[in-house]
């Protein structure tokens, strides 16, 4: 089974506007064409409009980082995924640890968003991963499988199939520490044989799993040789132009 590369950069809350152009402008004609791999950019929420409009007519796709899973409301301060709709945006990551931890978003809250943002006609990222105590009793896959669970709850076979889920091991982001290619492959193969599980081997198959933490140039290539393992969610490494191109270096 033969599954198209999804390398995604998150740029969490860095950048300005201005500075999100001249990224966009030093980037955009060395993307590699999204007949070999899905190429997207994680934008905070106040420059979306802008990106959509830098990236028009090139390879790059945009993402948000977060949505809200109502559409319109009394939510003060939330991001509508019916607003990031209407601006075109592909994508939106949703579950990340740092969204888990810091603003004690649960499984369940995940799980309407992954229904909201399908409502919309965006697809999710959906992000898992477990804590570096987790790890250490041994409980990673258990863990994991039942955020992954949870995530994807009366999703139907289709919009599964077509979703991404994003392994990101708590101690490995923004640590420099990151998983080795064993560890990456068995929980990426973890990841998928939950979605078998649960909507069966053809979903599981079509599925894209990318693992995340500590991702740079100098190891991606060992993350893409693996097997279940169909691209890469990327923090600090995707935050300048040439680190970011670097990143795609592995399809040629
Ligand atoms: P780093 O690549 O900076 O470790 O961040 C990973 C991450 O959290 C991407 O969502």
């Amino acid at each position: 089974m033969s599954r198209k590369p999804i390398i995604a950069g998150n740029w969490k809350m860095n950048k300005t506007a201005a500075e999100a152009r001249e990224f966009v402008e030093a980037v955009k004609l060395n993307i590699p064409s999204n007949e070999l791999v899905d190429t997207v950019i994680g934008s905070p929420a106040l420059f979306i409009e802008g990106m959509k409009k830098g990236v028009r007519n090139t390879e790059l796709k945009v993402a948000a980082q977060n949505c809200y899973f109502e559409d319109f409301g009394a939510f003060t301060g939330e991001n509508s995924p019916a607003t990031l709709a209407a601006l075109e945006v592909d994508y939106v990551i949703i579950g990340h640890s740092e969204r888990r931890d810091y603003f004690h978003e649960t499984d369940e809250d995940i799980n309407k968003k992954a229904h909201a943002i399908f409502k919309n006609g965006m697809t999710p990222i959906i992000c898992c991963g477990e804590s570096l105590e987790t790890y250490e009793a041994g409980k990673a896959e258990e863990f994991v499988g039942a955020q992954v669970s949870a995530a994807l709850k009366d999703l139907t076979a289709d919009q599964v199939a077509s979703l991404v889920l994003a392994y990101e091991p708590i101690w490995a982001i923004g640590t420099g520490k990151s998983a080795t290619q064993d560890d990456a492959q068995k929980m990426c193969k973890a990841v998928r044989d939950v979605v078998a599980a649960d909507f069966g081997q053809e979903v599981a198959d079509k599925v894209r799993v990318q693992y995340g933490g500590s991702v740079k140039p100098e190891n991606i290539a060992e993350y893409m040789a693996c097997p279940d393992v169909d691209g890469a969610l990327v923090g600090g490494a995707s935050l300048e132009a040439d680190s970011f191109l670097a990143l795609l270096d592995f399809v040629k």
